[in-house]
Parts: C-alpha cells; structure tokens; sequence
C-alpha cells in the first residue's frame, strides 16, 4: 500500500530534489540577492555555505541562516582567484561532507561608455574596467562551476548549479563588459548543462530584470525612475522573487540547459 502511495505521488509531483539538509553554496552571499537566496532556501531547510569579500557581513548573513534553524558556514574568498576558489570548495566538502548546489551569484558593474566624446575629448573604456568585470562575472563562474562540479562528481552528490546571468545579457548601452560576462554566462550554462548530465548535475540560469538591491538602488533617482517607467509591470522585482526561482530551478529535476528570465515583462 506504501509502495502504491508513493508512486501515485512521484507520477503526481515528478522526482523532486528535496532542499531540506541539502548543502548549497552561494557566492556574493552576504547582500543582495544572494542573502535573499540563503534565507530563502534556509527556510527550506538547506545547509548554507556563504562565500562572499566582506567578513563582517558575512557573519550576518550567517546569523539570520541559522536563526532559521539550519547549519551555515561563512567563506572568504575572491571568486575571480583560481586557489581561493580550489581551496574554498575543499573546504566546504570537508566542513559539511557533501555538496548538492552552487548559485553563482557574486557579481560586479564597471558600467561606461566604449568611448565618450565630450567637449571634444574622447574617454575609453580602459582595459581594467572591462577585464574586472570579466573576472568576477564570468572567469569566477567558470572557476567555481569547474571546482564544484568536480567534488559533486568525486563525492557522488547529484544536485543543480544555478548561474545569475542578466536581462543585459542581450547588450546593454553603457555596460560593454557587463554585457559580455553575462551573454558568456548564459551560453556556459547551455554547454555545462550538456556537459555534466551524465553525472547527475544540471545547470541552468536566472536572467533578472532590474531587482531592488545595493546595487541597482545606486543609480541616479532620475535613471531609476525612467528605467522602472519601461517595465510592463511598473516596478522592479523584489530579491525574494529571484530567489523563489532559484528553489524552483533547484527542487525541479526537469529544469537543465535554460535561462529563466525574471524582469517583470522588460526587454532591452
Ligand atoms: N540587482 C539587479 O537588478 C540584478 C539584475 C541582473 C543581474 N544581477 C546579478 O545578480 C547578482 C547579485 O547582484 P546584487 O544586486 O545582489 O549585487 P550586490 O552588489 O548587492 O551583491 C553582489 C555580492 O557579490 C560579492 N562579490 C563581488 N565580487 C566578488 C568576488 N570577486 N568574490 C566574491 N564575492 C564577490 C559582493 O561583495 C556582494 O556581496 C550579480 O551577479 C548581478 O550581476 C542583479
């Protein structure tokens, strides 16, 4: 009778990753969308390991895990360094024996022109501010991305890497690097999706809108305002939807390969 109950609810819900004890790493986890991510999924009940640049925060974003009533671990580490990120990996399998999920959320802007002609004088977008972007956006994907998948592989855990690309993705005025990263970013996770199914490991990504956090809330009063005037759904998202959709793409078995665009109808 057990047997037939649980395959009438598995033909009712699919095969379904349960969150509950799963250990998800997050980079960028101490603000923004990645703190939103953690509690979110915390209070699912998966064990959190938050990798971010800033200590201080970090213990943060730890506590109010934990106060949820699940295990979470802070790590300091650069994304964009190859050694940080083996050495990071390495411990967290050690610290908590398993990992079933990455979000590959730290990201940055180094938003400018290619050129700007002002006055006469012609500005250039220097090579640092490009390849800062390219570092942390999509080199650091590729790092993190290769050195899990590589532990998930060698610990038999089967889980789901979540990448966060960008409505900019399709190229954006003012964010040439930016813009770059994340197309990459998207077309990554097409290829590792491919790549890594026959271990157990799908990929796949969220490409937000514009979304309420430290780092949209920086812009200019006047290039919010004119920006939130062009989304069909007149505001911009709020982190919980993204992370809504992080769990989504994370307990659903079927989802691999695709980018789940979240940016309230806007096209750029
Ligand atoms: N907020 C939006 O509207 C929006 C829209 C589209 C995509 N995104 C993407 O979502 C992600 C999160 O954005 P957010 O708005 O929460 O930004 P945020 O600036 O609030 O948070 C990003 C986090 O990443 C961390 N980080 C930066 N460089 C790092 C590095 N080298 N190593 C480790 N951590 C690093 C930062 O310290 C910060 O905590 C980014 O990838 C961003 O590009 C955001």
């Amino acid at each position: 009778m057990g047997h037939l109950v649980r395959i009438t609810t598995d033909c009712l819900l699919g095969t379904r990753m349960h969150l509950k004890d799963k250990i998800i790493i997050i980079t960028g986890g101490c603000q923004g969308l990645g703190r939103s991510m953690a509690e979110y999924l915390a209070a699912k009940g998966a064990k959190l390991a938050l990798v971010d640049l800033n200590q201080e925060k970090l213990d943060q974003a730890v506590a109010a895990c934990k106060a949820l009533g699940v295990e979470a671990r802070s790590y300091l580490c650069n994304v964009a360094n190859e050694e940080q990120v083996t050495q990071m990996v390495a411990q967290v399998a050690e610290d908590f024996g398993a990992i079933h999920g990455l979000i590959n959320n730290a990201g940055i802007l180094r938003d400018g022109l290619l050129l700007r002609v002002k006055d006469g004088e012609m500005t250039k977008m220097s090579l640092a501010q490009w390849q800062a972007v390219i570092d942390v956006n999509l080199t650091g994907v590729f790092l993190c991305t290769r050195e899990v998948a590589a532990k998930m592989i060698e610990l038999k855990n089967q889980g789901a890497i979540i990448n966060i690309s960008s409505i900019s993705r399709a190229g954006n005025v003012g964010q040439t690097n930016y813009s770059a990263a994340k197309a990459g970013v998207a077309a990554a996770t097409v290829t590792w999706a491919k790549e890594l199914a026959r271990y157990g490991i799908r990929v796949a990504g969220i490409a937000p809108g514009f979304i309420e956090t430290e780092m949209t809330l920086g812009m200019k009063p006047e290039a919010l305002e004119k920006m939130t005037s062009g989304i069909p759904l007149k505001r911009m998202g709020k982190p919980e939807e993204i992370a809504h959709s992080a769990a989504y793409i994370l307990e659903n078995d079927y989802y691999s390969g695709r980018i789940l665009e979240l940016d309230g109808g806007l096209r750029i």
